[in-house]
């Protein structure tokens, strides 16, 4: 059997140091607020987690209006375009979410954002960024985000969902777009969004 050489005890030794200096300083961190501004070590996620159900999967449905046209327009152009395809066009929107197709049917939440008509210059195809805020109930005041590639003329398009705040911490999941009205003239539309979220 070989013998354990004088370097390898000191590499043991330097070893054994570093992981009970390890330990320590997260069991320190659980006592403590740590002195930076984030803290990762010893995060007790049942504490974080408090007040959050069991992660669960949710599926909502709603008609997002996008209204150029009339006294409410909930949608503006903020950027124009010289190019003849509209690549690098952009609209700032604040479009009601509602129940039914109907914009008079129950108002669920607002779409706050902006989108890029178009983000491609081959395919028609827009980049959507934006923030749906949910107005009812114990929904109120929660958000879900929304960043993705929308080409419009597919019949389906998805975009992901990459957060949420409020009852949607931790969100993540997809929204399938599909158009229900569109107005060539006003450039008004309604479309239906179908979201797949998992959250708590
Ligand atoms: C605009 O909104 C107001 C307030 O919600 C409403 O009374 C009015 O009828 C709307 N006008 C149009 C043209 O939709
Ligand atoms: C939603 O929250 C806002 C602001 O906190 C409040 O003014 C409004 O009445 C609430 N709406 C509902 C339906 O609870």
């Amino acid at each position: 059997m070989a013998r354990i050489s004088r370097s390898q005890v000191i590499i043991n030794i330097i070893a054994i140091i570093v992981i009970m200096w390890l330990l320590f300083s997260v069991s320190a961190d659980e006592e403590e607020d740590g002195h930076g501004f984030v803290r990762s070590g010893g995060m007790d996620r049942k504490l974080l987690l408090l007040g959050l159900k069991r992660e669960k999967l949710s599926h909502f449905r709603f008609y997002w209006h996008d209204i150029f046209s009339g006294a409410n327009a909930s949608a503006v152009n903020i950027i124009k375009s010289a190019s003849k395809t509209g690549f690098g066009t952009v609209n700032m929107i604040d479009d009601p979410l509602t129940e039914k197709p109907d914009l008079s049917s129950k108002l669920l939440g607002r779409a706050q954002g902006f989108y890029g008509v178009t983000s491609s210059q081959g395919e028609f195809a827009l980049l959507m960024a934006m923030n749906f805020v949910f107005v009812q109930g114990k929904y109120n005041g929660s958000t879900i985000t929304i960043l993705g590639r929308n080409p419009v003329f597919n019949k389906v398009r998805e975009m992901p969902v990459i957060g949420g705040s409020g009852l949607f911490r931790f969100a993540r999941g997809y929204a399938h777009a599909s158009t229900y009205k569109f107005d060539p003239s006003s450039g008004d539309a309604i479309v239906e969004y179908n979201v797949f979220l998992l959250h708590y």
